[in-house]
């Protein structure tokens, strides 16, 4: 299946389950690195990134077994630090297998990592602290060699809250001899959702008030079982497939409180929200209206993975929109396609003035990475017309099956 086709200018009614979520996986597959044992992880979202992590993990020695959803990894025999090139390529989570890696093996070799273009995507951070944990890393331009004797605990400091170098330095910190404090470090969910994992290995991790963890390094870990969270990324892309084609739809599993800022917006713009012991319903019947100017942020802040799938409803609304992109910047490339679409968006450095109030029409698009994709599915719900969506793979990598997902919405999707 090679795109997206969908028929549009129609409303969404309809419930879906909220698949389990990529960005808490991912970290989780690679902390069971540190377990000479085997774990046991449930609700693993059937994504292509979560199968190139599966790949990676058994070349290094790795004995992976998968059940539907279910993924048992068995670190013991863990035995090769050098990481393919075909896998880390394709994935920029692959940078994330260092603090594990080093913790277990004392050495890790890997090629640059891939993954969506979306600006760029350096790794100085985890390097750097990494190396204040006592691994001395070497670039040589084409990959990164990095080895320990022995991780150590230490204070460290982020430069940037960024989520991937937070989520290392808690995986090389929880083996580490003595203590680690770390600061202003990420505080998105898939952070607690990591440490919530160490701890029921074993590991001791206390957040001491926002941006501060305290870890204790551990002789060793155990092994659990653990069930991936639901995904508050694709939970947040349906409600704005919701507040832009309009509808009434049910969110069952969403989490709740984890997209930051994006709930009030998406009630500044006219959807009422109402919670339920395990849902979230989002109904959009009357008038969109502009937000005004929405920023993305680290958390709590407006989540950038939502920014282009929130840009197709300020296309919809009634008055001028602006989105100021703060932590990627290279995220507006879906802007190209809509307003291929007729969304007259326009780029003034790294924001997007979005004027509103126009009707989309269907096109032959193409995605370029994994959350301007869906934004491209969301506008073809909206716009007049048929419309393609092309380079359907980055869509898949992060939605298990974003077709059958709107189609419980009742929208008139198919793949192509
Ligand atoms: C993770 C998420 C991604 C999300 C992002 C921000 C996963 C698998 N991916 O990506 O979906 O969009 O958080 O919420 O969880 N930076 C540096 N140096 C570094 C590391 C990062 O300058 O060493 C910069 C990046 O270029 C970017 C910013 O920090 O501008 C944020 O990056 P980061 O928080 O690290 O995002 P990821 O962990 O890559």
């Amino acid at each position: 299946m090679k795109s997206v086709y969908i028929r549009g200018n129609a409303s969404l009614y309809g419930e879906v389950t909220i698949q389990g979520s990529k960005n808490a996986a991912l970290p989780i597959m690679a902390a069971a690195l540190l377990v000479p044992g085997v774990c046991v992880l449930r609700n693993c979202p059937r994504i292509a990134d979560v199968e190139y992590m599966c790949r990676i993990l058994e070349s290094i020695g790795c004995r992976i077994e998968r059940e539907k959803r279910e993924i048992r990894i068995d670190a013991a025999q863990l035995s090769d630090s050098r990481l393919p090139e075909e896998y880390v390529t394709r994935m920029r989570s692959s940078v994330m297998l260092m603090g594990p890696l080093l913790g277990r093996l004392g050495e890790v070799s890997l090629s640059h990592p891939g993954g969506c273009v979306i600006g760029d995507r350096p790794i100085d951070l985890h390097v750097k602290a990494l190396s204040r944990m006592g691994a001395s890393c070497r670039d040589d331009g084409k990959g990164l060699a990095a080895v320990c004797s022995g991780l150590r605990g230490t204070s460290l400091r982020l430069a940037y809250p960024s989520v991937g170098a937070t989520e290392n330095v808690v995986m090389a910190a929880v083996l580490a001899d003595g203590v680690t404090c770390l600061e202003n470090c990420a505080q998105e969910p898939e952070i607690g959702w990591l440490c919530d994992f160490l701890t029921h290995c074993g590991a001791s991790i206390r957040r001491q008030g926002p941006g501060r963890l305290l870890i204790r390094g551990r002789k060793s870990l155990h092994p659990c079982t653990y069930t991936i969270p639901a995904d508050r990324i694709v939970a947040g892309t349906y409600l704005c497939a919701c507040l832009a084609a309009g509808g009434e739809v049910r969110l069952k599993g969403a989490p709740e409180g984890e997209n930051g800022a994006l709930e009030a917006v998406a009630e500044r713009m006219g959807a009422s929200l109402r919670r339920t012991q395990n849902a979230l319903w989002v109904k959009r019947t009357s008038p969109l209206f502009s937000p005004g100017r929405v920023e993305t942020g680290s958390f709590p802040a407006f989540p950038t993975d939502l920014q282009s799938p929130l840009l197709v409803a300020m296309a919809q609304a009634e008055g001028e929109s602006s989105m100021k992109e703060t932590v990627f910047n290279g995220r507006f490339g879906v802007v190209k396609e809509l307003n291929r679409m007729g969304a007259g968006i326009r780029l003034d450095a790294d924001t997007a003035v979005v004027p509103g109030g126009r009707m989309l029409t269907g096109k032959r698009v193409r995605a370029s990475e994994l959350r301007g994709g869906a934004a491209l599915v969301i506008a073809g719900l909206c716009a007049q017309g048929e419309t393609t969506v092309e380079n359907r793979f980055y869509v898949d990598r992060g939605y298990e099956d974003i077709c059958r997902d709107l189609r419980l919405l009742g929208a008139c999707v198919q793949d192509g």
